[in-house]
């Protein structure tokens, strides 16, 4: 059954490339990526290709009877309408990208750790690749592919790919969203036989440190869900402009710098990201309305990592860290952003990125492993990867496999396709939180007590406890104004603009100028804008940090504090 994707303008039910050859030099002197992709398919009788793209230049079309290049939608990009000849299997398109793709950010070297270098990076997810590559931009279409790229001398360019020099393979197919390159004065560290890190010298012991529990991580998800099928797992330190968190491209996992606390706190980031290697890359959504496969999978998977490998304690503190911060989400959203599969016609995919796909999605998951028990959900989640490997589906497929493999009474439909958490949601608890509260309740009675040893979690839980407290006694106590976890400052700093206490200023400043993370800059802006004091400060500090900011983070900040 076809598939409409209405984020492509390529009908891959006509033609579907199967296969790409990439040749591009990175040209950091004008900020685009200059070269060729070849484009492989069945031989065809349909007398055109249409390719997505965003912001092109389009040189040439080889093998090709003419081409012309759509008008612009603001969501799409234009349409490459490409004529063929009777019999063609390919076409080879020269381009070049623009200095403001969507897709790439290309970063100064004040915006590096080592200062002396440039940096790229591609993003493709949702629906970016067009806008470095011509291609069809939807994850209904898996191609494989071979790259090279040519980086200036003293620079490392690494495809998310198997690796040899400047040239680049992937065998297994893919959707676009998961090609990706990054070009920097990058150093590289083994942390086990088919793990390693990417990093720019000044930050890679500490990155190999943070994540030398990696190959660990992989063991545990081969032992539950069948083989990593991707050969090496290794991740990529970016700049902290990055956008996410992480992004899941194979074989080489992109992570922002603020999950590097330390003390390994934060590394649900590297088993959520692993996790995608089964629930994303091998199985895909088919398009961003399934969104939710990808994601809610992701987050049932991650949080059976982190129990493997961490303990069932800091499972269950970060379930219920979700859980909350669910809730606190979905408050503020309209209904139609509270269903599992949306509908996002007209709507930019990257609008449907709340925490709805994600933790409404792994509870949905954790509700039907109550019903029917750990052991038959893994086997079916592990015989689901196996059945739709190198596979994109939709949640009606899904729904088919699940009703016919794992027939369960959890109100599927409900879940799925209407706003809100249903009232027979599995609920994680954890009675290491149940302490934090008492000292919670204890310390708001002006109380001492006792936080030596507490972990992130456990900080972020007794802050979120506190709500709105008086924050010049807790940083006295606890100097939380210098705290060096990212997510605990967030949290500090969400609170000091609540509650307007002023001592916190400059350190979020530097925050919001040095930080570029979506997740951590849309609360604090959005809270900003809601005093007129705030709003001023908000302009104050966008106006000089929107520049270093990624262009999908602009676009994010833009709609709460105004343009450029
Ligand atoms: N694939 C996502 C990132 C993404 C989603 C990029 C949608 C573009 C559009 C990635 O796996 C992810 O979920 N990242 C999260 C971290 C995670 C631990 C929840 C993030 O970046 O915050
Ligand atoms: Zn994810």
């Amino acid at each position: 059954m076809e598939v409409m994707d209405v984020h492509s303008w390529s009908q891959p039910e006509r033609i579907r490339v199967r296969h790409l050859e990439l040749n591009l030099d990175v040209r950091f002197d004008r900020k685009i990526l200059e070269g060729s992709v070849t484009l492989r398919f069945d031989a065809t009788t349909e007398p055109e290709l249409v390719l997505d793209t965003r912001d092109l230049e389009i040189h040439s079309v080889e093998n090709a009877a003419g081409f012309e290049l759509g008008a612009r939608d603001a969501i799409l990009g234009a349409p490459l309408r490409i004529q063929l000849a009777q019999g063609c299997s390919w076409v080879r398109v020269r381009y070049s990208t623009s200095p403001d793709a969507s897709g790439l950010q290309w970063l100064d070297p004040a915006q590096t750790a080592g200062k002396r270098y440039p940096f790229l990076y591609t993003q493709s997810q949702a629906i970016h690749a067009r806008s470095w590559i011509p291609l069809q931009d939807t994850p209904g279409v898996r191609v494989t592919f071979q790259g090279r790229v040519r980086a200036p001398a003293g620079l490392h360019a690494v495809m998310a790919a198997e690796r040899a020099g400047e040239h680049f393979r992937m065998q297994r197919p893919v959707p676009s969203y998961l090609i990706a390159l990054a070009a920097g004065a990058l150093e590289f560290k083994p942390l086990g036989e088919r793990c390693g890190v990417f990093a720019e010298a000044e930050l890679i012991d500490t990155a190999a440190r943070e994540f030398a529990d990696t190959e660990a991580m992989v063991r545990a998800v081969e032992g539950m869900y069948g083989p990593y099928r991707w050969g090496r797992y290794d991740l990529l330190v970016l700049p902290p402009s990055f956008p996410f968190g992480g992004m899941e491209n194979p074989c080489l996992t992109f992570a922002t710098p603020t999950i590097l606390a330390g003390d390994k706190s934060l590394v649900s980031l590297v088993a959520h990201e692993l996790a995608h290697s089964w629930s994303g890359n091998l199985v895909t959504n088919a398009t961003w309305s399934d969104f939710w496969l990808n994601e809610g999978f992701t987050v049932y998977l991650e949080r059976r990592i982190l129990e493997k490998v961490y303990g069932q304690d800091r499972e269950e503190m970060e379930a219920v860290l979700g859980r909350r911060e669910l809730d606190r989400e979905m408050a503020g959203l309209p209904e139609p952003d509270r269903v599992l599969h949306l509908e996002l016609t007209g709507r930019d995919p990257d609008d449907g990125c709340t925490l709805v796909p994600y933790e409404k999605g792994a509870l949905l998951l954790r509700t039907i492993e109550r019903e029917v028990g750990r052991d038959r959900f893994d086997a079916f989640l592990r015989s689901y990867f196996d059945h739709f490997a190198f596979q994109s589906i939709t949640t009606a497929d899904f729904l088919d496999y699940l009703r016919r493999e794992l027939p369960v009474t959890t109100a599927l439909d409900e879940w799925i396709y209407r706003p809100g958490v249903p009232l027979d949601a599995a609920e994680p608890r954890s009675d290491a939180f149940q302490r934090i509260e008492a000292a919670a309740a204890r310390w708001q009675q002006g109380q001492a007590i006792d936080t030596s040893g507490w972990s992130t979690q456990l900080w972020l839980h007794f802050l979120r406890t506190l709500d709105t407290p008086d924050q010049a006694r807790l940083d006295r106590e606890f100097h939380l104004t210098d705290a060096t976890n990212s997510e605990i400052l967030h949290q500090w700093l969400l609170m000091a603009v609540r509650s307007g206490y002023e001592p916190a200023f400059p350190r979020m400043e530097e925050f919001l100028k040095t930080v570029g993370r979506r997740k951590f800059l849309k609360p604090l802006y959005t809270e900003l804008m809601k005093t007129p004091a705030g709003k001023e400060r908000a302009r104050r500090i966008y106006q000089s940090a929107r520049a270093g900011y990624h262009p999908i983070a602009q676009t994010t900040i833009d709609a709460l504090v105004g343009g450029a």
